[in-house]
């Protein structure tokens, strides 16, 4: 699974980078090993900041889900994110099969029914869960944090633990007002599952164990489950008028409702079978992750699965600062398409290579040129241009017949053999940083290959030499077309195209085949795979992104002028 985007703008080159590009590569490469594998993601449509950006923009929430389910899909689709199922959490099977998920845990006894004092703004009529309320952080003191979450300091909050709470509706100071809601009580399942089971989670990443033994070391404290709201999914309760699951309940259940949608007939088997479940998420999500969702699938007690790996990232960071949604400091998928028709792999390379596995990392347009025209063009593309041309020079584009190999030769083979288990064994680790490095070796020993035996200077004194080097390196060619296709899946499609091979080789088998691409296969013209990138065009983006400053340079400066006048009549 591949964590649900919340439908409430469009997503950006971090999402890519922390969550989408991995999980991609991992679910690509386990198909190529034969493995059966369901991709599953889909637009998390309930929660508060959808409704706050519905109110802010004058419309409803369902027109604020619609439009960006749709551009948060079509970016998906567009850079090659191949999930069997892109699905969405206002949906009725979502709807039926969350508050099922409910009604068996409650029917279980599972949950505590708690009477108590939350926020209510007067002015909106209206309780203030998670981010209806802002005020100060109690940890850090960062004034913008929010009822649920410090985005500062990362603490997880509840509305009461803010300083000067506000309602991010009116604005007003809201008062308290008596409700019920039903409690999770993780301080319990701390102890009776959590804590044994976390801590037999010894090959989770260490950033992903940090966090959640953090957590287990404060002690976990009940959370609810429900909230008083308009917008999400009903309480299926008699007397729950008015009240709708907790967004980070229902939104894991999208994982299993989308697996419903896609397999009518055998979802089930996936969720209780002896699948590995395995989650891709950002590091803001770890808790509901580790903790809340295992635990709500512990408690069914009904052999749901529990997920094996959780292999969260870090966050990427634009040109030196954090990204801001509000402030417009990002990348655009939608965006980067539009400006950069046909290199989606270009993207797809540099934020893998860059990927925030093991820390925060930054994103330049500069370091994205960089590694376009010095590695994908010089390297990849370079080797391969040299092999197609060359073979249709000497050979009429027609795979030759080796002669006798030569010790290099073998060598060279026996190497290429040895990768396909290289990179699923950086995937299988998620290490996909590595694993592209790897792919890329893939290209430097055809890169050597060539350099070193000279075909192009061998042909006028060799040629039945030239024919086994040709023939070594068209097998190189092929198996990159097969070994990028995780990381680079456009590129593998042209490259399929250029040396007309139609079957996929299957990693598990190709340290046994002896040949990779036919002697007597007919290949076709060289085509560019890989465009150098101008310095305009990186200056434009570059542009682009500073405007965003002014931008909003302007707009507090406007704010003030408004306000200005105001203070002299008062
Ligand atoms: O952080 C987010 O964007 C959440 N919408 C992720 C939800 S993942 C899953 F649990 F649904
Ligand atoms: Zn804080």
């Amino acid at each position: 699974t591949a964590a649900l985007p919340y439908a409430n703008g469009p997503v950006h080159i971090g999402h890519l980078a922390g969550v989408y590009i991995p999980a991609d590569i991992h679910a690509r490469v386990q198909r190529l090993r034969g493995e059966e594998v369901l991709f599953i993601c889909g637009s998390d449509e309930h929660g508060v900041p959808i409704t706050l950006r519905a109110r802010k923009e004058g419309v409803t929430s369902q027109d604020v889900v619609d439009r960006y389910h749709k551009i948060i899909g079509d970016s998906f689709r567009d850079l090659g994110i191949s999930f069997d199922i892109y699905s969405r959490t206002s949906n009725q099977t979502h709807k039926d099969l969350s508050q099922a998920f409910f009604k068996n845990l409650y029917d279980k006894g599972v949950f505590r029914e708690i009477r108590s004092e939350q926020y209510f703004d007067e002015q909106a009529g209206q309780f203030l869960a998670d981010r209806y309320i802002v005020g100060t952080c109690p940890s850090c003191k960062n004034e913008g944090a929010y009822g649920d979450q410090c985005e500062k300091c990362g603490s997880t909050l509840s509305p009461t633990e803010l300083l000067n709470p506000k309602s991010a509706l009116s604005g007003t100071v809201p008062v308290m007002r008596e409700t019920i809601n039903w409690y999770l009580p993780l301080d319990e399942i701390q102890e009776s599952f959590l804590n044994e089971w976390i801590g037999g989670k010894s090959g989770w990443k260490s950033n992903v164990l940090g966090q959640c033994k953090s957590w287990l070391n404060e002690g976990l404290r009940p959370r609810a489950m429900t909230r008083d709201l308009e917008w999400g999914v009903p309480v299926p309760l008699e007397g729950a008028d008015g009240k709708v699951l907790y967004v980070w309940f229902e939104a894991p259940i999208g994982y299993i409702s989308a697996t419903k949608e896609l397999r009518p007939d055998d979802w089930e088997q996936w969720w209780t079978g002896d699948s590995r479940l395995i989650h891709f998420i950002g590091k803001d999500n770890i808790v509901f992750h580790c903790i809340i969702f295992p635990a709500m699938l512990h408690l069914r007690g009904d052999g749901y699965v529990l997920p094996e790996q959780v292999p969260a990232n870090e966050f990427l960071n634009i040109e030196g600062e954090k990204v801001s949604t509000s402030r417009n400091w990002a990348v655009w998928v939608h965006e980067y398409v539009k400006d950069f028709p046909d290199q989606e792999d270009v993207l797809r390379y540099v934020l893998c290579s860059n990927a925030p596995e093991t820390k925060d990392n930054d994103f330049t347009w500069k370091d994205f040129q960089a590694r376009n025209n010095n590695e994908l063009v010089a390297i990849f593309g370079n080797f391969i241009n040299r092999v197609v041309v060359l073979t249709n020079k000497f050979y009429e584009g027609i795979v030759p017949n080796p002669s006798s190999f030569s010790d290099v030769d073998n060598a060279t083979l026996t190497e290429l053999k040895a990768y396909p288990a290289v990179i699923s064994s950086s995937v299988e680790r998620y290490r996909f940083r590595e694993a592209l490095g790897e792919l890329m070796n893939v290209a430097r020993l055809g890169n050597k290959y060539l350099a070193d035996e000279e075909p192009w200077k061998v042909i006028k004194d060799n040629p039945e030499r030239v024919q086994t080097q040709m023939y070594v390196a068209l097998q190189i060619a092929a198996a990159l077309s097969s070994l990028c296709e995780p990381f680079l899946p456009f590129t593998a499609a042209k490259l399929s195209r250029i040396l007309k091979i139609e079957t996929k080789i299957d990693w598990k088998t190709v340290s046994q085949t002896s040949e990779l691409i036919p002697s007597g296969h007919q290949i076709g013209e060289a085509e560019l795979l890989f465009a150098k990138i101008e310095d305009e065009e990186i200056q434009k983006q570059r542009d682009k992104l500073e405007a965003t400053k002014v931008a909003n340079k302007e707009e507090i400066a406007s704010a003030q002028a408004e306000t200005e006048p105001q203070k002299e009549t008062i």
